[in-house]
């Protein structure tokens, strides 16, 4: 490639996944790239922004790493763009040599249960959109007017979603949190939170910091039964084996915590395991009153894992609130191919795979959880990104990336007026960042966000030129 005709990359997304593969395409060497970022929504960084807990502000920090990238001259941002939406595949193939679809997983696993829709039972990616402000989640009403709550599940998002139902006015308004949302768990007559481990201490998916936190809270306890604590012997067996020194930790601690006195606080989150749903009980108003469990004892599997098996004893835990927090899924994007059952692209290293001949499709890439489905922290999407840059970039060497016919930047641009989809810049969100902040500043907070694209084209005057879409 030459500086007059350089490789054109398409990056769907905004998220970790996509800023990493930007900063790998950046830094590659020998070549010359120009890099449209095409985010969904207003504000770019994906999860960091709306699914990290917003009284994590240290990791929220990250962005302060890919902001940068944003203001590279070979950058730019077309945020508010939906691809499938707005612009389709055959748009991208039309202005760019590849496209790397770094979407995220923009929906949630189910529990396969009675009851699961209910009122009052969610999914925990509902209602960590709402608390941290996400514009497809802020209208919504949640009613925290219930004495008990039971969270499903035993990832770190099970434990960011039982914290946040805890904290005390003091530590919310610490946070980045939107108004309606402080105001509503302000208000929460949650005092029980219940968070169901369907395994035991040595399977669970939380880390040893996140649950080391839940000790520390100001105004609730921590209760984990000594019974439930204690490991079965295909557990002991299994921790045996394990090389990995933090999961026997992770277990020491839960028993640590189980044997210690608890303190005396006005709430308690309840640490259980062994016990799975097994069906949602609906109240006289018709919501969710209760969640039928069954007790698990923990058997080895023929290929080396640890799974639960119901031994028909059964428990009811009376809860007006019920999250289910048993996993993200990804969502298709139109055009391209979808593996229905792992909610991911099919492909290989990144290489989007036709999956009825097997083969790459020339010139489309995925990266971060559409690529590899929803686990993994913020650094797990770097290595991820290199290796679909390393296959991107090994593909323009060979030469086997489709030629688009309109490869000039102005192209885009000119398509997207043509079809009245307004969308904002970098520089537009930087504008966006210091009225955030500096509105958070006013209340000594980190940030006051927007939550309506409605709101942010008003305050960057745009309102009567460019009027929102749904
Ligand atoms: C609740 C929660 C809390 C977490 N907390 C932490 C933490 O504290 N520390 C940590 O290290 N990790 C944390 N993680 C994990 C981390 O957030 C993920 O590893 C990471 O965000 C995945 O990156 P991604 O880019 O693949 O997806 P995402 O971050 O989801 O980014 C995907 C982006 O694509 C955009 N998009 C989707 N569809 C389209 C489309 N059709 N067109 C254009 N744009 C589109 C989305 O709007 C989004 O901005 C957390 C995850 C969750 C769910
Ligand atoms: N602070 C942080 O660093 C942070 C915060 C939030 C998220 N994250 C990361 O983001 C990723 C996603 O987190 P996550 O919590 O959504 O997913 P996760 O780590 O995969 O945890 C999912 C949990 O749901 C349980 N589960 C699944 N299906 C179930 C069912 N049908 N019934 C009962 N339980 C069920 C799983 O149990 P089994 O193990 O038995 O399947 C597991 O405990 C993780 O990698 C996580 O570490 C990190």
């Amino acid at each position: 490639m030459t500086a007059l005709s350089p490789l054109r990359i398409a990056v769907i997304g905004s998220g970790p996944a996509a800023m990493y593969t930007v900063e790998h395409l950046l830094a590659a060497p020998g070549i010359d790239v120009s890099i449209d970022i095409f985010e969904r929504l207003f504000a770019p960084f994906g999860l960091v922004r709306y699914g990290v807990a917003p009284d994590h502000q240290k990791i929220k920090g990250v962005t302060r790493t890919f902001e940068p990238l944003l203001h590279d001259p070979r950058v730019r941002l077309f945020a508010a763009v939906e691809i499938g939406r707005d612009l389709s595949l055959d748009d991208l193939a039309r202005h760019y040599h590849a496209a790397c679809f770094a979407a995220g997983a923009q929906s949630d696993r189910r529990m396969g249960i009675p009851g699961e829709d209910l009122p009052g039972s969610l999914p925990a990616t509902t209602f960590v959109a709402w608390y941290n402000g996400h514009p497809d989640a802020a209208t919504l009403a949640i009613d925290l007017q219930r004495e008990a709550a039971v969270v499903v599940g035993v990832g770190n998002v099970a434990i960011d979603v039982a914290r946040i139902l805890v904290l005390t006015p003091g530590e919310l308004r610490r946070t980045d949190m939107p108004r309606y949302a402080i105001d509503a768990l302000e208000a929460s007559r949650i005092r029980e939170v219940h968070v169901l481990g369907r395994r035991g201490p040595a399977q669970a998916a939380f880390t040893t910091p996140e649950l080391k936190e839940l000790t520390a809270l100001e105004a609730a306890a921590l209760r984990i039964d000594p019974a439930e604590a204690a490991l079965d012997p295909a557990s002991a067996a299994e921790l045996e084996r394990s090389p990995d020194r933090t999961l026997a930790r992770k277990v020491q601690l839960i028993q640590e915590i189980a044997a210690a006195p608890v303190p005396c606080r006005p709430r308690t989150i309840r640490l259980r395991f062994r016990i799975s749903p097994v069906e949602l009980l609906p109240g006289d108003d018709g919501a969710v009153a209760a969640v039928r469990c069954v007790r698990n004892r923990l058997v080895a599997t023929p290929a080396g894992a640890v799974a639960a098996e119901p031994t028909g004893e059964e428990e009811t835990i009376p809860a007006g609130l019920v999250f289910r927090s048993v996993g993200y899924r990804g969502l298709p994007v139109p055009g391209l191919p979808f593996d229905e059952r792992l909610g991911v692209v099919p492909n290989r290293a990144g290489r989007v795979i036709d999956p009825a001949t097997g083969s790459p499709l020339p010139g489309r890439y995925v990266a971060g959880w559409l690529k590899r489905g929803p686990t993994g922290v913020i650094g797990t999407n770097k290595p991820d990104a290199a290796e679909t840059v390393r296959c991107l970039l090994e593909d323009a060497a060979a030469g086997i990336l489709p030629a688009p016919p309109e490869p000039g930047p102005a192209a885009i641009e000119a398509l997207l007026r043509a079809r009245g989809t307004p969308w904002l810049t970098c520089a537009d969100w930087q504008r966006l960042d210091e009225l955030e902040r500096a509105a958070g500043a006013r209340e000594g907070r980190p940030r006051v966000k927007f939550t309506s694209l409605a709101a942010v084209l008003e305050a960057l005057g745009r309102a009567a030129t460019a009027p929102p879409r749904p």
